[in-house]
């Protein structure tokens, strides 16, 4: 600008470089959070973040997590030196064979996998390598997915469109199949790729069915879509690790399909602070995983460096123990069986006070939310019901406990009598 070093102006505050920015929005589910702590009621409900909660409303501390935390603290061997770049490799390997069920030695040399921050890390990972080595013109993502989806890939693959195929089908609180396939099969183009949700589906507890998984895959195999799936709740869902990895399982049995996955530990293992996840391609032949894997450990060197050990040295200690990983099963079962039970009691409550709409749609759904069907009126109107959710009628189910359920049910019926809507009544 041609001053002299003492002719620089004299900087302010009002000098600031970043005054051109705009303030980014807050992310709506902690701005709840916090309205629910100011709220003075003494009969409040939180249905906001996708955390487990006990009967209590507390966090819960697996008891095999607990347990090997105790392990690891009193073994002198521990250290904490850095990992390297791919991460812990008992982890990695043990991630890898929960998700793809102890895969052969044939399939074993076809995948590549490394350890990530957590399921967002890897959700991260993928976007960007794919981004860097497939090109793809389109994303397709259900229409609703998973908020920070849309994010992620907008930092990530900022050059990648983000398409929506119809998922939700708000008249009936369904799966809208045949728009999802439709959309699809018409607007898909060969090399897009497509983001799956492997089970428990964000925000809508919606999952296709084993039949409507292999229609998925066909489609994919035919039209030459790349899956990336997004696995952020195995185990936790349906109580059963097997059952929950069944659709990404499907899609690798068939031999024909090459794809990646976002894998979280979050959930399963309440490791939510720890950042504990994995990230796996699985390509046509070993040469092209050596590749691919070489790529992503590049991306991860100038990304992280290298991931975080104390959560993954947990999830490994269980995971390659038979008897810790059966305890850990049973863990699971309490989780997922508390929130069916309270989906039942919720279900159970409505029909009692004879709640105008079909509320069967919260016992169908899967995993730890409900998309209630709630319009944003009724959900505002809730609020003031000391009931908290987000305005797109998506619960956390783990919120609701034998001492809150009736108190939200009450409330439901109130605000959904009072606007004179109903969810689902052409179910
Ligand atoms: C669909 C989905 N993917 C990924 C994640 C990422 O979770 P985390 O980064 O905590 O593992 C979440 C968490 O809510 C999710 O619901």
């Amino acid at each position: 600008m041609g001053y002299t070093r003492e002719e620089l102006p004299v900087r302010t505050k009002s000098t600031s470089l970043f005054n051109h920015l705009d303030t980014m929005p807050g992310d709506p589910i902690f701005g709840l959070m916090s309205l629910y702590a100011k709220d003075p009621a003494e009969e409040k409900a939180s249905l906001t973040i996708g955390v487990y909660r006990d009967e209590q409303g507390k966090p819960w501390v697996l008891p095999t997590v607990r347990k090997v935390e105790k392990m690891i603290a009193e073994d002198v061997a521990t250290n904490h030196e850095y990992l390297p770049m791919e991460g812990l490799h008992a982890f990695v390997e043990s991630a890898r064979d929960l998700l793809f069920g102890n895969p052969s030695p044939a399939l074993t040399s076809r995948i590549g996998s490394l350890q990530t921050i957590s399921g967002t890390g890897a959700v991260h990972l993928g976007a960007r390598f794919l981004n860097d080595s497939l090109q793809p013109k389109r994303i397709w993502v259900s229409d609703p997915t998973w908020g920070n989806h849309h994010a992620i890939f907008d930092i990530a693959a900022p050059a990648v469109e983000q398409k929506m195929y119809p998922y939700y089908d708000a008249a009936t609180c369904s799966l809208n199949f045949s728009g999802m396939m439709e959309t699809l099969e018409e607007q898909a183009q060969p090399g897009d790729v497509i983001l799956l949700h492997a089970c428990a589906h964000n925000p809508t507890g919606i999952d296709p069915t084993k039949e409507q998984w292999k229609l998925i895959a066909d489609l994919c195999e035919r039209k030459h879509l790349f899956p990336f799936f997004d696995s952020a709740y195995q185990g936790f869902a349906s109580g059963d690790v097997d059952e929950d990895a069944w659709a990404v399982r499907h899609f690798v049995d068939r031999g024909t399909l090459e794809l990646v996955v976002a894998q979280s530990f979050s959930k399963n293992f309440g490791l939510y602070g720890q950042r504990v996840g994995a990230f796996h391609i699985v390509t046509a032949d070993e040469q092209a995983r050596d590749k691919a894997l070489s790529h992503l450990i590049y991306l991860q060197r100038a990304e992280i460096s290298n991931p975080p050990v104390y959560g993954a040295r947990i999830v490994a200690f269980i995971l390659q123990n038979a008897e810790l990983k059966a305890e850990w099963e049973q863990d699971l079962l309490i989780m997922s069986g508390r929130i069916k039970t309270m989906r039942a009691a919720l279900f159970g409550a409505l029909q009692e006070l004879k709640t105008p709409g079909n509320w069967q749609h919260i016992v169908d759904q899967n995993g730890m939310f409900s998309y209630t069907g709630l319009s944003e009126k009724q959900v505002l109107a809730l609020r003031k019901e000391h009931i908290y959710l987000l305005t797109s009628g998506r619960a956390s189910i783990s919120g609701l406990n034998r001492d809150n359920v009736k108190m939200v049910a009450k409330a439901i019926d109130k605000v959904v009598r009072a606007s004179g809507d109903a969810p689902a009544v052409a179910a």
